[in-house]
């Protein structure tokens, strides 16, 4: 497998005065589920518009599989686009939309049905080829423009937020079909979203994209476990954010000051993490354990109280002020054992919060 089977390098495209890409570099895999995730306008349609050669750079340059693409037309290109809408002909059936692309394949009637069948099973559709467009649910509409896209065997697909248009029960089983598909079909997927859940459902690895930038590019489990950058952490997930300065070192351990708090030890540093000067923890809310009983440790504990709870059956969401901290620090904590008394806000009880050093993670202000 190629590691730099797409691989873009230095890339901008400016519109005007705006940077819609902005100097972006880096390759994805053969046979990867790579998605781009940002917020709207951040560039994730316009670098996808690139690569199916929609758009050319204003710098820089896309190679696919070893080849330049400056000035190759998007139908000379080894890669095929599914975009937001269903973008299926409505006075085709379904037949006639998935067979639509091989009119010029040069195969012959009986060669093009049959691909159709295989086509239609691979996407749960089969005995559907007669059905007019207009029969067909969103869901199933979207499936026949992924058939007619991947019939032509593209090696690449880029696919523009294709679910964005489903409710969220078809979304989630969509997002787990295409994930299937595309394992079954072995080809490159470039997909674009801006739903983190989705992204972290299906991909291999994402990219998080801000004002035309990459800023970061990594695994689900890294993105949310090791964020390198503030953006990153708070854009996927929930994390509450301490200002911090920082002290010292303990062997491995780097020793924080914070506000909200008190002392923090952390080993979620890297090797990049400075040694002095201002700096930011940051901790997700299911990281911390809560107790209403002082807890026995040295290290990483702050007392607060209970501003809000609330219980969500799986679990419960605290809302804990701590002394130095203006907003109050967002706690989940799992309901394992059976809860059968609520938490009453009002009292404001005392509660003591715990986290590990590992989960401490130390981001540049
Ligand atoms: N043809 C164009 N002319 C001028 N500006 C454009 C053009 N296409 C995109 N832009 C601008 O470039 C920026 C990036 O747009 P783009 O469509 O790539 O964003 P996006 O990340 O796909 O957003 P969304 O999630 O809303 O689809 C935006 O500021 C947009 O207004
Ligand atoms: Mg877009």
């Amino acid at each position: 497998m190629r590691e730099d089977y797409i691989a873009i390098k230095s890339v901008s495209k400016h519109f005007g005065s705006v940077r819609a890409v902005d100097d972006i570099t880096f390759n994805i895999e053969e046979g990867e589920f790579f998605s781009l995730l940002g917020a709207s306008g951040c560039g994730k349609t316009t670098l996808l518009r690139m690569l199916a050669g929609f758009e050319q750079p204003t710098l820089g340059n896309i190679y696919i599989d070893a080849q330049p693409q400056a000035g190759v037309p998007p139908h000379q290109r080894p890669v095929n686009m599914v975009f937001q809408s269903y973008a299926i002909f409505p006075h085709l059936n379904v037949h006639k939309n998935i067979a639509y692309g091989m009119r010029k394949s040069g195969l012959n009637k009986a060669e093009i049905d049959r691909k159709v069948d295989e086509m239609l099973e691979l996407i749960k559709l089969p005995g559907y080829g007669t059905r007019g467009a207009h029969q067909l649910s969103g869901g199933q509409r979207q499936r026949i423009a992924l058939a007619r896209a991947l019939i032509k065997q593209p090696k690449v697909l880029l696919l523009d937020e294709p679910l964005g248009a489903l409710d969220k029960k078809l979304r989630e089983q969509m997002q787990l079909e295409l994930r299937a598909l595309q394992r079954d079909v072995g080809i490159t997927f470039v997909f674009v979203t801006h739903d983190q859940e989705e992204a972290m459902t299906m991909s291999d690895r994402i990219a998080v994209m801000s004002e035309g930038k990459v800023l970061q590019i990594d695994s689900p489990t890294h993105l949310y476990e090791i964020p390198q950058v503030k953006e990153v952490a708070d854009f996927i997930g929930t994390i509450n954010f301490f200002s911090g300065s920082i002290k010292g070192k303990d062997g491995d351990a780097t020793i924080v000051d914070t506000e909200g708090l008190g002392q923090v030890r952390s080993m979620a540093g890297n090797s990049e993490t400075p040694t002095s000067g201002d700096i930011t923890v940051a901790i997700r809310p299911e990281k911390f354990g809560i107790s209403f009983q002082k807890p026995n440790v040295m290290h990483n504990v702050v007392e607060g109280s209970i501003q809000a709870a609330a219980y969500l059956g799986d679990r419960s969401h605290f809302y804990v002020h701590v002394d130095g901290r203006e907003a109050p620090v967002a706690v989940a904590a799992q309901n394992a054992q059976r809860v059968l008394e609520s938490v009453d806000p009002d009292k404001h009880e005392t509660v003591w919060l715990t986290w590990d050093e590992d989960s401490a993670l130390l981001l540049s202000r």
